[in-house]
């Protein structure tokens, strides 16, 4: 039997294949400073898993403080070794986790909340979501901003099994399953680590509900924000994505994209 990979590999090899807070940080920072000519200094982290970005969020300066929410004390021992220990003292002292859930009411209010990697598709009823929205705007300071990601495409909604090759290991997203009457989707991530070619399978599963770009946009207004843009990825010369998000109300409909979403209460 393949040996199991350890706690420490399995975020390893998550963080390494689907996550990128330098960026998310970069694009939050831009868009933020559009709307209110200057940087937001508290972030909110929803279902934050490692903290990966909230800890990176408070490397930024001494006036950025961060708290990273997640209901499961696995990723979050990761994060506090591997995360939260890399930054000195004073820096942690900026930065808390939560070992909690994302629809609790809690003291603090931030600048910015954010979303990523698509958790709330766990909400699968309409109801759901849009508390889930609106604990996130009513957890908002005066000029504060709540960020989602999402993925889509005509390739999405079907099983499929898409590979990107690192340089120690590849990672696999699997669509096992998709419902077209309800949305109700089954993903897996599957690594593959090259040193002993093994494949470990099944390393992380979601069972979501697919939510699509115009039902987020109601229920966001349903949750009571009164702005929702939309963020579309530029294209290089060879027409794959560029890392470079602008707004936009129209779209091509590609295989496969991911957006940014911001609502602004
Ligand atoms: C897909 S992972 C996302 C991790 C991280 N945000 C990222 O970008 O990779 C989803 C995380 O949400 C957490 N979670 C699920 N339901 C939650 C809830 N109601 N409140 C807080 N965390 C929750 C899970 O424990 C898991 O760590």
């Amino acid at each position: 039997m393949a040996k199991k990979l350890t706690r420490d590999e399995k975020y390893a090899l998550y963080e390494s294949s689907v996550q990128n807070p330098k960026a998310d940080i970069a694009f939050i920072n831009k868009e933020y400073k559009k709307m209110f000519g200057k940087l937001p200094l508290v972030l909110r982290e929803d279902f934050c898993g490692t903290g990966a970005m909230a800890c990176a969020w408070v490397a930024q300066s001494k006036a950025h403080s961060a708290h990273g929410i997640d209901l499961d004390m696995e990723p979050i021992s990761y994060g506090v070794e591997n995360h939260l220990l890399s930054l000195n003292e004073e820096q942690q002292a900026r930065m808390e986790y939560i070992k909690g859930n994302v629809l609790d009411n809690y003291k603090f209010k931030a600048d910015v909340v954010v979303a990523f990697n698509f958790s709330y598709f766990l909400f699968k009823e309409r109801n759901q979501l849009v508390k889930y929205f609106s604990q996130a705007r009513k957890h908002l300071t005066k000029n504060g901003v709540f960020f989602i990601d999402l993925f889509g495409g005509t390739e999405t909604r079907q099983p499929l099994e898409e590979s990107v090759k690192h340089k120690n290991h590849t990672y696999y997203w699997d669509c096992e399953k998709f419902n077209p009457l309800n949305a109700d989707c089954t993903y897996y991530i599957h690594f593959k680590t090259h040193k002993d070619q093994i494949k470990h399978k099944k390393v992380f599963q979601y069972n979501w509900r697919m939510w699509d770009a115009r039902e987020l946009q109601d229920v966001l207004k349903d949750a009571g924000f009164s702005t929702v843009n939309i963020y579309w990825e530029g294209v290089d010369k060879e027409g794959l994505g560029n890392g470079h998000f602008f707004k936009a109300n129209k779209a091509e409909n590609c295989e496969s994209w991911v957006t940014y979403i911001c609502a602004i209460p």
